[in-house]
Parts: C-alpha cells; structure tokens; sequence
C-alpha cells in the first residue's frame, strides 16, 4: 500500500510537454517537490533555472534538475521522453523507436521503488502503458497512460461550445485507443444529468451534426500540430488533473489508460475507460452502459491496439 506522505514528482523528459507539466504542476501547488530528467541536461538545466528565477515571489519550493536516483524516493514519475514522429516516419516506427526508450525508462525509474505511481504522457501512449507496465513490474493500477483523456477533453470543449453550455456540465466521453479508432461515446453524454436524446427534444431549434464534432475532436492534436509544430498546454493542464486525483486521493473519474484485466472484456491490451483514479492509482473501471454499437467500436480499438502493439514491441 502507498503511504501518503510524498509529493516528489519526477518529470522525465524536458521537452514543451515536460516541461509544460512540470510547471502545470508547480502553479496549481501540487507538489514542492518537482525534478526533470533529461538526456539534454543544457535544456533541463535552462528550464530548472528559468521557472527557479520566478519563485521568490510565488513560494518556497524545490524544482530542480535530477537522475534516475531521484525516482527512489518519488510518489509519481512522469514519463514525457520519447521522439516526436518525423516527416515520411511511419507509425509504428515511431513506436518501436519509443518503446526500447520506454523499457530502458521504466527499468532504471523503478528499480528501487515499486511503490511510484508512473504516469506516461509519451505516444503512442497506450502501447508505451502497456511496456511500462510489463517491464517495470508495478501492479497494472499503478501504471497509467493519460489516453483519451485529452480527446475527451476535446470532445467537451467542442460540444460545451455547440450547446452553449458550461464545458463543466457536459459529462462525455471519447474512450478506446488515444488514437485513430477512439471510440466517442454518443450513448451516455448528459448536459447538466439531462440525457443527450432529452436535451435535443426539449431544444429543438439545436442541431447536431455528431460525424463533424467527433471529426473535430479526433483531429484535434493534428491540426494543433498543423498551427504551431506541437501540442503541450493541453496535455500538461490534464495530466496535472490526472496527479490531483493522485495526490489528493479525489477519486476522480478519468478516462486514461492502464493495462486491462477482464474490464470490458478486454485483457493484455491497454486503452481508455472511465476509471476512478486514486492515491493508490486506479481504483477500479465504472461500468458504463454503453449501446451494442460503441462496443463494437470498442472492441475493434482494443484489437487494433493489439495488434499494434504486437509488432511495436517484437
Ligand atoms: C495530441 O493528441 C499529439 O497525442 C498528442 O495532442
């Protein structure tokens, strides 16, 4: 059982997305603990200095440049490293490239601590869970990817805005592979506990086209990607919600990854579901009842995903 007396984290990978979280985590308080790994130790070093310059007003707290050692002691080790995917680079070489760095990442991070919660942020995210998880020997709980957690964040924004309603009332989920067969979830959406199929007769002048928002939601990263080279603000805000439900012990319900056993008739393969995220890690899966439809989608995401992950790792 964790103890609940740290909040080390350990950022691996100094990159915008490290970089981001670390100082995501640092303004909502989470930790006052904070130390980045990275191969670029001038990079590390620069992004250490420059959030330090900016504390004397804020408050008392370590941020610092570390190794591997710091993970000994760390509550939660954030995995961001890996490559980004190159012009003409194929997926999967991307993944094979990612997953000899994640097994080397989850070796060395946990060979003296095997009580760390690891969070992975690097893509493709949900195969690198699963290496994590494998080679790392950490129980599947304590092994979480932030999955479809940015895609459902997408799909909220994008249906709060259409129905003109607080993004903070619109309970939906995108689930599956973070990923090109990610799976929305039509069948359970509700806007302030009003089911969607209710709101839409009651409101009958709002239209929705259902194909154009999920398209939208889908290709959010990509057309980030398109504007500005890269996505890391997003992804930085969630992951920092990700270790408040941690560090807070908040039971949050989050849609992220982690190695599955039987949930939804799944095993072997990580993707997304709702899971209540503890201090412990995840607690266990909610069982939505989902239509016969988005199982079947569902269950083609988690074959796909096996079979991708399959020939990443052999
Ligand atoms: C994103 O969806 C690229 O996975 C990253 O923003």
């Amino acid at each position: 059982m964790r103890e609940k007396t740290k909040d080390k984290i350990v950022v691996i990978g100094s990159g915008n997305v490290g970089v981001t979280v670390a100082y995501t985590l640092m303004l909502r308080r989470l930790s006052s603990d904070i130390v980045l790994i990275d191969l670029d130790e001038d990079r590390a070093q620069g992004n250490v200095l420059d959030m330090n310059h900016g504390i004397a007003f804020f408050r008392q707290l370590s941020i610092k440049m570390g190794t591997y050692k710091d993970c000994d002691d760390a509550s939660i080790v954030i995995v961001t490293a890996g490559i980004a995917r190159k012009p003409g680079q194929t997926r999967l070489e991307l993944a094979q490239t990612n997953v000899k760095v994640m097994r080397d990442i989850a070796r060395q991070a946990t060979k003296n601590n095997k009580d760390m919660i690891m969070l992975i942020v690097s893509n493709p995210v949900d195969v690198l869970t699963y290496v994590a998880q494998k080679e790392s020997g950490l129980p599947a709980s304590q092994v979480i990817g932030s999955g479809t957690i940015l895609d459902t964040s997408r799909f909220r924004y994008l249906l709060g805005k259409h129905f003109d309603a607080d993004i903070r009332d619109i309970n939906a989920y995108i689930l599956g592979e973070h990923g090109d067969t990610q799976v929305p979830i039509w069948s359970t959406i509700t806007i302030g506990g009003e089911r969607l199929d209710e709101f839409l007769t009651d409101n009958k002048k709002v239209k929705i086209n259902r194909e154009e928002i999920f398209e939208q939601t889908k290709g959010g990263g990509a057309e980030v990607i398109q504007l500005k080279g890269a996505t890391y603000y997003g992804v930085a805000m969630l992951t920092s919600r990700i270790v408040a439900s941690i560090l807070e012990d908040e039971h949050t319900v989050l849609p992220v990854s982690h190695v599955l056993n039987g949930e939804y008739g799944f095993n072997d393969v990580a993707i997304s579901l709702p899971c209540i995220v503890t201090y412990a890690g995840i607690k266990r899966v909610i069982d939505l009842h989902i239509n016969d439809d988005e199982m079947e989608h569902l269950k083609l995401s988690a074959k796909t995903m096996k079979t991708f992950l399959h020939k990443s790792i052999s």
